[in-house]
């Protein structure tokens, strides 16, 4: 048995960053993760992290690697009938832009961060429970929450004042409160996204969203040599059905624009991810609280998870230390309501990107005329164009 201030479920982005801020503001936690170091620290994920994250991460003391390798980007392009037009962030938003660091970069430098500052983190962890948590006041010590799992055919149980859930959105947390609390809003889209890693150099120096007839495709990439492309697809998409070579062509097809050209290269990985927008209400009980995409997931268009998952995260350390100094349970009491107010804003953003970007199966022609008349007002209305930009380089944490 181990006793702790905040017991973290998942080692993900919010919860190595929640972990690492309560350590800085001197509060206890341990993480438990169910899968292995290597495999979170190298499974493909977000590329995209709003300038809030890059300085969150940097006030952290963990952004030294990232301020070397990411790449700072002013603007993106929308392309649609074959012509590239620019949203340029720099002065639609008074000079924010967005850096391209890869999400398992992130993680790599938080878990260095938190196991060289003597942080706790159980690994390849099984059978994951968490347990008496329902009671706000917290009760005794024999009935303080607690997270058990098993590890090297051991049982191990975490004795904790709260419980973070973590675990993302197939996580144990979430399904553990009692049926009837929680308010489930859900869209599943009917595509989704076959991505790419691909030993090629990117060739566009800023992200390309493309929308065509025969369906979405973004260029993004990883670094100066590497890669990240994605098209549209069936949400069952079989990826044994898709070559190097078709994927290379349907690419080359979605993306073209007259005098550009797609640089090909080996592809590293690929696969294929089923898209939904879902908010849980409240995205707290008793004393668990759930962050990241364990309370939220939303669409990839608008490169928001990560991003949304940092933000949660900040509003429960900014609780947590409000009661371990003061004893306050204010904050604690409106983390829900405090996140939420984001969290819809950023799921606005996310279906709007993706409901103008995609293909429908179940659309008519004038929904695809509505579409191109879309993106011809957000690429032509500065007032359109400025509304794109400011939620894509992250609207400001609500003042709390
Ligand atoms: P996760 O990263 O899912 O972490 C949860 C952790 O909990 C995992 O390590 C998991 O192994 C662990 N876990 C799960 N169950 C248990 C259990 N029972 N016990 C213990 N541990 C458990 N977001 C962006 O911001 N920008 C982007 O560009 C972007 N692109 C994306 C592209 C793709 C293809 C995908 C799939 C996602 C993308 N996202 C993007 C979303 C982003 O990756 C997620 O929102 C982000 O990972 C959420 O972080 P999290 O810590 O909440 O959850
Ligand atoms: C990525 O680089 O993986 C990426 C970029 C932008 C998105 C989604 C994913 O909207």
């Amino acid at each position: 048995m181990t006793r702790t201030q905040v017991g973290i479920v998942g080692a993900g982005p919010a919860g190595l960053v929640l972990s690492h801020l309560l350590h800085l503001q001197g509060i206890e936690s341990v993480i438990v993760e169910n899968r292995s170091r290597q495999y979170v620290e190298e499974r493909v994920r977000a590329g995209v992290l709003e300038q809030g994250t890059v300085d969150l991460l940097t006030e952290m003391g963990v952004g030294e690697r990232m301020k070397t390798e990411g790449l700072i980007h002013y603007g993106v392009e929308l392309r649609f009938q074959g012509r590239g037009h620019r949203i340029d962030f720099q002065t639609l938003t008074g000079g924010k832009g967005i850096t391209i660091y890869a999400q398992h970069e992130v993680v790599k430098d938080l878990i260095r961060a938190r196991l060289a500052a003597g942080g706790h983190i159980h690994f390849d962890v099984e059978e994951v429970s968490v347990h008496d948590f329902a009671d706000p006041a917290g009760g005794t010590a024999a009935t303080s929450p607690r997270i058990r799992y098993r590890n090297d055919g051991a049982e191990h149980e975490v004795v904790c004042d709260f419980i973070a859930a973590c675990d993302g959105f197939h996580g144990a947390c979430r399904p553990s409160i009692p049926r009837g609390v929680l308010t489930e809003y859900e869209r599943v889209y009917p595509f989704g996204w076959l991505g790419i890693l691909a030993a090629a150099p990117p060739s566009t120096t800023e992200l390309i969203y493309a929308y065509h007839d025969r369906g979405f495709a973004l260029h993004s990439m990883r670094t100066p040599q590497i890669g990240r492309l994605y098209l549209q697809c069936d949400p069952e998409e079989d990826i044994e059905q898709w070559s190097d070579d078709r994927i290379w062509k349907e690419l080359q097809v979605r993306l073209a624009s007259d005098g550009w050209k797609l640089t090909e290269g080996a592809i590293i990985q690929k696969g294929v991810t089923g898209m939904r927008s879902y908010v849980v209400e409240p995205m707290q009980y008793g004393r668990m609280f759930l962050a990241g995409d364990s309370a939220h997931i939303v669409p990839p268009t608008g490169a928001k998870g990560l991003n949304l998952a940092v933000a949660d995260v900040q509003v429960l350390a900014r609780g947590l230390k409000e009661f371990y100094t003061t004893g306050s349970k204010e904050l604690l009491h409106r983390y829900s309501e405090i996140c939420l107010r984001r969290v819809w804003k950023v799921q606005r953003f996310s279906w709007w990107m993706t409901s103008m970007l995609h293909r429908f199966p179940d659309e008519n022609p004038f929904d695809r005329r509505r579409q191109l008349a879309e993106l011809d007002y957000v690429t032509s209305s500065h007032a359109a164009a400025k509304t794109l930009a400011e939620n894509y380089v992250g609207l400001p944490m609500d003042k709390i």
